[in-house]
């Protein structure tokens, strides 16, 4: 039986405040919570399920999962593939390896941010681009590299990325 206090002070655009999601997650949760590792798996299941991990959700997996939430949340910001907010439509990489960062990425993300108005980690307001960082992607020779979506580009210049970016903004689906 589910606490129903445990969801009380969450968020109104919280997937733990539609009843539906709710329903996804506590079924991911019961059915996951006497495995081994059942933190990691719970994460998992529900960033597949809801598209990411909320703070509310966080709070919510670790009460039910009775382990402290410092734990939760350290699992979820140390993977990348783990998010805290909803992705945008499309999602641009920045590439943190060594050839890269040496190479100009910190230079591409301040563009980034004069571009769009938002730091690594965000999603535009109108829910279209999500900016994330990367570890090495494997093309170090093409150093700065960005991802956009699945496709990676090299020698990648601030100007460059501002046209880059803005053609993305305009990707109608
Ligand atoms: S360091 Fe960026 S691709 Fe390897």
């Amino acid at each position: 039986m589910v606490d129903e206090t445990l969801t009380s002070k969450v968020s109104l655009n919280d997937p733990l405040a539609d009843p539906q999601q709710k329903a996804i997650i506590d079924q991911i949760i019961d059915e996951n919570s006497a495995r081994p590792g059942a933190t990691m798996v719970v994460l998992n299941e529900l960033q597949a399920s809801i598209g990411f991990v909320s703070e509310g959700m966080q709070k919510y997996a670790a009460e039910r999962l009775h382990v402290p939430v410092s734990r939760v949340h350290g699992v979820v910001s140390f993977y990348s593939f783990f998010t805290t907010t909803p992705r945008g439509k499309h999602t641009v990489k920045f590439c943190m390896g060594t050839a890269c960062y040496v190479g100009g990425t910190p230079a591409l993300i301040e563009k980034a941010k004069q571009v769009l108005g938002i730091e690594p980690g965000q999603t535009t307001p109108d829910g279209n681009i999500t900016v994330e960082v990367c570890r090495c992607v494997g093309a170090c020779s093409q150093a700065p590299v960005i991802v956009i979506d699945d496709e990676v580009t090299g020698r990648m210049k601030p100007n460059k990325l501002a046209q880059a970016l803005k053609a993305v903004q305009t990707i109608v689906e």
